[in-house]
């Protein structure tokens, strides 16, 4: 594409980069209900809008919850013979690692019980939120090494989660240590087919 149809909301887009590295400062309060805002503006099949949203800026809890997913990751691997799923957990199982990168904002995305599509509708959400955050100077990532969370009762009880939702995903925020990363170079050869 060539650079003068390169506007505010493209190099938004191009620039947002997945963060590890964090610096310790709060996300104001404001700024995250202001992602949550630009969350709930995603598309939703028959605009069920069925996001709902845990904020977490306990740095304790997200040190919990990281070990917690940790565990569970390694009782999976223990019971399974896949060794992709055993290599996953011995790459989580260092001590020293966080999944949440020690983010000091954790927030998890879940559905409410009558959506259509959820796990399209709370990534669209999520995706919205990364981009939101980009714009405002502030760093995001998915984290899918969060997922197993979910599918444990008593960490959905802590969280005063109703039974009725579902965990659909993690996205950790805060201010990047390093602005302008450089991303991950793209395939080109993704166009399947272009039928004039
Ligand atoms: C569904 C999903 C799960 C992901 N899970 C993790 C994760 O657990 N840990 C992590 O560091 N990055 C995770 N990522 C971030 C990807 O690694 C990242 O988006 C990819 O490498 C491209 O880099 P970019 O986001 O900077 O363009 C995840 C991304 C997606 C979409």
């Amino acid at each position: 594409m060539s650079n003068d149809l390169k506007n505010d909301v493209l190099k938004n887009i191009y620039s947002r980069r997945s963060v590890r590295d964090y610096l310790p400062d709060d996300v104001p309060d404001d700024v995250i209900r202001e992602l949550i805002l630009a969350g709930t503006y995603a598309p939703s099949a028959a605009n069920k809008q069925p996001w709902r949203f845990v904020v977490i800026k306990n740095r304790e809890l997200i040190k919990k919850l990281s070990g917690k997913a940790k565990e569970l990751w390694m009782e999976q691997a223990a019971k399974s013979s896949q060794p992709e799923l055993k290599s996953l957990a011995s790459m989580v199982s260092r001590q020293n690692f966080d999944i949440f990168f020690n983010a000091p904002l954790l927030i998890m995305i879940f559905s409410d019980s009558d959506a259509f599509s959820p796990q399209i509708d709370c990534p669209l959400a999520g995706e919205n939120m990364m981009l939101a955050a980009r714009s405002l100077g502030i760093g995001s990532c998915w984290i899918g090494l969060a997922a197993p969370l979910g599918q444990d009762p008593a960490i959905m009880a802590d969280l005063s989660v109703p039974d009725r939702c579902k965990l659909e995903g993690c996205l950790i925020f805060g201010y990047p240590v390093k602005l302008d990363q450089k991303a991950p170079k793209r395939d080109e050869d993704v166009v399947l087919k272009w039928i004039k």
